[in-house]
């Protein structure tokens, strides 16, 4: 499906903006990337636009992990219902969270010690957290091919953006949180403690105050670029993303 036709089904639902969804689209389309892992899913827009180019590249699943109980609506599984793209992605839904099963994806691909790497692409985009998806970016590392990409969402958020009293996120309470717990972009930690600071990844990114893209290059080379092209455009899609996921909280 093209680009277009699959935003126009769902490009109104939140909660990536129409030029990350390209981006991914063109990305896997290029780079012909068929396995994708998708951590965090909400309404399955991102899932949907990965889920159309690779129904046009013919072949590939994008499997995307969120909990059980949640209620954006529409679903994920909606949503590729109605774009006609269940063939091209598997939702999972955990009862506790995406480290689990990251758990089991490594104990059933594992042999003789050594897990099967089985994925082109894997998306970080669940609770932000650092104890979180710090566990998350060195599980999902094992299932990731030589030469494949981790993306992470959120790059710049923080507890204290979205903090009232008494407030918790993705189930984790501000409560217990320190002030430095609370200012500080959790993702960033990740991306620049964990992911740029680890010997498989070469090549990183960071985009728009967003996004974090690390390559697992498997070389000791570092190549490492931030790129801003803030349009008004981002602006407006950022401040309205902040709005409903306030509205939701
Ligand atoms: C920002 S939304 C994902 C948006 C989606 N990737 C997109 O671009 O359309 C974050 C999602 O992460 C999920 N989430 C939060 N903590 C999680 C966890 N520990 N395990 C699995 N999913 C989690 C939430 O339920 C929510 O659906």
């Amino acid at each position: 499906m093209k680009f277009d036709e699959i935003y126009s089904l769902v490009g109104h639902v939140p909660y990536i903006t129409k030029d990350h969804g390209k981006y991914l689209y063109t990305m896997i389309l290029e780079q012909k990337l068929t396995d994708i892992l998708e951590l965090g899913i909400a309404h399955g827009t991102a899932t949907c636009f990965m889920a159309a180019a690779l129904q046009e590249l013919g072949r590939g699943c994008v499997t995307a992990v969120d909990l059980i109980d949640v209620n954006f609506q529409p679903t994920a599984e909606a949503q590729l219902k109605k774009a006609g793209l269940e063939a091209y992605a598997k939702v999972v839904r955990m009862k506790s969270g995406y480290t689990w099963f990251l758990h089991d994806e490594i104990a059933r691909r594992t042999k003789d010690d050594k897990c099967e790497e089985a994925y082109d692409l894997c998306i970080i985009d669940g609770p932000k957290n650092w104890t979180i998806d710090g566990a998350a970016f060195f599980m999902a590392d094992k299932l990731l091919r030589k030469n494949g990409w981790m993306i992470f969402d959120d790059y710049d958020w923080t507890y204290a953006s979205v903090s009232r009293d008494g407030d918790s996120t993705d189930g984790i309470s501000h409560r217990t949180m320190s002030e430095s717990e609370m200012k500080t972009p959790q993702v960033r930690e990740v991306f620049q403690l964990l992911v740029k600071q680890h010997p498989n990844y070469g090549t990183l990114r960071v985009m728009n105050e967003s996004w974090g893209m690390a390559q697992k290059t498997l070389t000791p080379d570092k190549n490492y670029t931030v790129a801003f092209e803030r349009t008004t455009k981002d602006l407006f899609a950022k401040v309205v993303t902040g709005i409903y996921r306030r509205i939701r909280s």
